[in-house]
């Protein structure tokens, strides 16, 4: 096993593991551009196998991921064309924290994961820059892809290059309240809900709480951002599908929460905490959870570093 300074990307390997954190998208507003690494992780094992099947080991397989294997292979399809590899066969498992189908960036460690396990195995050296292009052309919107990738808060574009992403770190007394639901969140469901077409007040809405809440995190003065999470571009379409979540968020708020939004296309609901008061941040959860018993809650930082290769053979 290697650390990851250690870690020599020109050479070729059997097996890798890569670290990758959970994320939280669209913060309110910033709808498909912006994103905050969470200290909650998964890892992806990849270790090279005879023939040319890939093959999911681990117990999170496709019952509990449905698609997952079409997705790495695809993933691993756009590796060695993009990466000009010759394509093997693999198995792959993927184990730890973030809950699958709830808006924590699941699908976006696994694809991350594949490829910079990928990269890693066979020295190819995309690194981050060519991981998260390949990620952001596989998943079409770079909220999950570009924090997953660089850790910290990320603002991204679409640009010539694909996407182009602004990062800034966290500061380490942030505290993200993060209420999971019992119940699953499809993305692709939770899109077909959004209207084609927005006023023109709620574009200039959504223009001034992103603009406000990207400011924010690059000066780190977090706690300027109260009222600017209230969204009208995703939530109001999509409270039918987690109809607690105005009152979860207004309970985190009332208990000494900055704000609080859905976390990318849910079901999670994240609200922040701007200082290291693990107390308040106790009482935030708290509250959060009385509007919607039946959950988990964590209490996390944000991850500064995003994916790490791990260990490599
Ligand atoms: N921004 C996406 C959405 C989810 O809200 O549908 C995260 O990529």
């Amino acid at each position: 096993m290697q650390g990851n300074g250690d870690f020599n990307m020109n050479e070729t390997h059997n097996h890798v593991v890569v670290r990758v954190p959970g994320t939280t998208a669209n913060l309110g507003s910033g709808f498909d551009v912006l994103g905050i690494a969470l200290k909650l992780y998964n890892r992806v094992r990849i270790e090279r196998a005879p023939g040319k099947a890939i093959r999911i080991t681990s117990p999170l397989a496709e019952e509990a991921r449905p698609g997952a294997t079409a997705m790495v292979a695809e993933a691993a399809a756009l590796f060695f064309r993009r990466a000009r590899q010759r394509g093997f066969g693999f198995d792959i498992s993927i184990t730890g924290d973030v809950p699958v189908a709830r808006g924590l960036g699941s699908s976006t460690t696994v694809l991350v994961g594949t490829l910079a396990g990928l990269d890693a195995l066979t020295g190819a050296g995309l690194g981050k820059e060519g991981v998260f292009q390949l990620a952001n052309e596989l998943e079409g919107h770079p909220d999950n892809a570009a924090p997953a990738t660089f850790g910290g808060f990320t603002a991204s574009a679409p640009a010539a290059e694909g996407a182009r992403v602004a990062r800034f770190a966290v500061p380490t007394k942030a505290r993200f309240v993060v209420l999971v639901p019992g119940f699953e969140v499809r993305t692709a469901d939770a899109r077909r809900l959004l209207p084609a077409e927005y006023a023109k007040a709620d574009v200039v809405h959504a223009l001034g709480r992103v603009a406000m809440v990207t400011a924010a995190f690059a000066s780190r003065n977090l706690g300027s951002l109260q009222g600017m999470y209230d969204d009208r571009v995703h939530q109001p379409c999509r409270t039918p599908l987690i109809p607690a979540l105005p009152r979860v968020i207004a309970n985190g708020v009332k208990a000494g929460a900055v704000g609080g939004w859905l976390s990318g296309s849910g079901s999670t609901i994240v609200c922040l905490v701007a200082t290291d008061d693990d107390g308040r941040a106790a009482r935030v959860g708290k509250a959060m959870q009385r509007a919607l018993p039946a959950s988990w809650l964590h209490v996390v930082g944000a991850d500064a570093a995003g994916y790490r290769v791990e260990a490599s053979r």
